[in-house]
C-alpha cells in the first residue's frame, strides 16, 4: 500500500507506522517464508546469501551482528564460512526469530548461534562492538532506513565491515521485462496463497519498485559515514551486494 504522504510502501493501510505493520507480517507468513524463499527462486536465494558471505573473512571478523535476521539463513552461512568467535541475529519479528531458533536446534548451532528479538533503529548493542554488520533483504523493510543504517554504523568498529544483499530492478532488456511479468503478477499469486497472507507478496513486488537501489543506494551508505563502498548485480541484477566499511 503506497503511503503518499511519505512516498514509502506498506504491507496493508496507508495509514499507521511501517515498522508495525512489516512486524505483522513476517509474523504471520514466518511459518512458510523458507518453502517460499526456496521455491519462488529455485533455490538461488541461498547463493546469493553465500556470495554475499563471501566477503568477509575469518581473520577480521570474528563477532558478527546479523541484522534482521528472520529465520536465521545468513547467520548459518556466515558459521558455515567463517566459524567466528560470536554470531548474534536480531530481528523484530518474534515469530521469524522463533522459526529460526527451531532450524538452529535442529542442526544444533543454537549454542553457537544467538538470535534475539530487536529493532534496526535502536540496537541494544555497544557503539564498536562488532567487526561485521550483515542485512540480507531486510533493509528494504526498515521503517527509517537511515535510522537503521546509522544505528548498523554506530555499532560496527572502526575497520569493521557491513555487508547488504537487497533486491534491484534489473536493467536489462528483454530480462528486465520478463522478470517484472514474473514478479509483479506470478510471484504474489504463489506467495500469497501459500503464506495466507493476501498482501505479504504485493508488498514485495511494490517495496522493491520505490526503493533505492544500486548507484543511489551505494549513495545512502556512504552518506551514513560508510566509505569503499562497493555493489555488484547479482543474476541480471535481481539483487545486489552491497558493502561499506566504518572508518
Ligand atoms: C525478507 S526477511 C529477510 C530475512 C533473512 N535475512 C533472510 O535472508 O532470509 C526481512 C526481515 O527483516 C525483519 N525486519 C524488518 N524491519 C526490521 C527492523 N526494524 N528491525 C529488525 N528486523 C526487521 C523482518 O522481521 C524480517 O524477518
Amino acid at each position: 500500500m503506497a503511503d503518499s504522504k511519505t512516498n514509502t510502501v506498506k504491507p496493508y493501510t496507508s495509514q499507521g507506522s511501517k515498522k508495525a505493520q512489516v512486524t505483522e507480517m513476517f509474523d504471520n507468513i514466518a511459518p512458510k517464508y523458507d518453502l517460499l524463499n526456496r521455491f519462488l527462486s529455485l533455490g538461488i536465494d541461498t547463493i546469493w546469501r553465500k556470495k554475499a558471505i563471501n566477503l568477509l573473512n575469518a581473520e577480521d571478523h570474528k563477532v558478527i551482528l546479523d541484522v534482521a535476521t528472520g529465520t536465521a539463513d545468513v547467520a548459518i552461512e556466515i558459521n558455515k564460512q567463517l566459524s567466528p568467535k560470536s554470531i548474534i541475529g536480531m530481528d523484530i519479528s518474534s515469530q521469524m526469530v522463533s522459526y529460526g531458533n527451531k532450524k538452529l536446534k535442529k542442526k544444533a548451532l543454537d549454542d553457537i548461534i544467538k538470535l534475539e528479538v530487536g529493532d534496526s533503529e535502536q540496537m541494544r548493542y555497544d557503539d564498536n562492538h562488532f567487526d561485521a554488520v550483515t542485512v540480507a533483504f531486510g533493509v528494504r523493510n526498515f521503517g527509517d532506513l537511515n535510522k537503521g543504517l546509522a544505528e548498523m554504523h554506530r555499532v560496527l568498529r572502526p575497520g569493521g565491515k557491513t555487508v547488504i544483499l537487497e533486491f534491484s530492478r534489473p536493467r536489462i532488456f528483454p530480462f528486465k521485462q520478463l522478470f517484472n511479468f514474473y514478479f509483479k503478477h506470478v510471484l504474489p499469486r504463489i506467495g500469497n496463497k501459500t503464506s495466507k497472507d493476501d498482501n505479504a507478496y504485493d508488498y514485495l513486488y511494490e517495496s522493491v519498485q520505490v526503493f533505492p537501489d544500486y548507484e543511489k543506494f551505494a549513495n545512502i551508505l556512504e552518506q551514513q559515514g560508510f566509505r569503499s563502498v562497493t555493489w555488484k548485480p547479482l543474476t541480471l541484477g535481481i539483487c545486489t551486494i552491497y558493502s561499506g566499511i566504518k572508518q
